[in-house]
């Protein structure tokens, strides 16, 4: 187990009070677990900044299964990049609208370029890449 280390932080009593409103709001019931996942979550920003670190992301498209050949283009491309997509869940949303959300892992370059290539095809109504990581280098 890591050595915990206690800091001290000044900080403008306004801005105190609207974090411990916002973290409030989240659910978090102290301020330190709160200022951990603030600092991880800049530290896997900072990871998926430089093009060659592994990565873990989660890209999610919503679209309209009736777009002519939309499903064979995103299956084609899904195959062209089956070695860095690790997962898909497809759920049929109702009768036209289809979410997919697919598990991806690799260089954070070949990653942005797996969900920039799914999202901008066209007849995909919404994309989203959301990048997290795969926790081995955060305590
Ligand atoms: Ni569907």
């Amino acid at each position: 187990m890591s050595q915990l280390s206690r800091i001290g932080v000044a900080i403008d009593a306004k801005l105190l009070d609207q974090f411990d409103h916002l973290i409030a709001k989240r659910g978090y019931t102290n301020r330190s677990q709160a200022f951990r996942d603030l600092i991880r979550d800049e530290l896997v920003e900072e990871t998926w900044s430089s093009p060659d670190s592994l990565v873990v992301g989660t890209v999610t498209l919503v679209y309209d299964h009736h777009v002519r050949l939309l499903n064979e283009k995103l299956t084609d491309l899904q195959h062209e990049f089956h070695r860095s997509i690790l997962s898909t869940l497809h759920v049929h949303l109702d009768h036209d609208n289809c979410l997919e959300v697919l598990v991806v892992r690799g260089k954070a370059s070949a990653v942005q370029h797996i969900a920039d290539s799914l999202i901008s095809t066209r007849g995909v109504k919404h994309g989203r890449l959301t990048i997290t990581t795969s926790g081995a280098e955060l305590r």
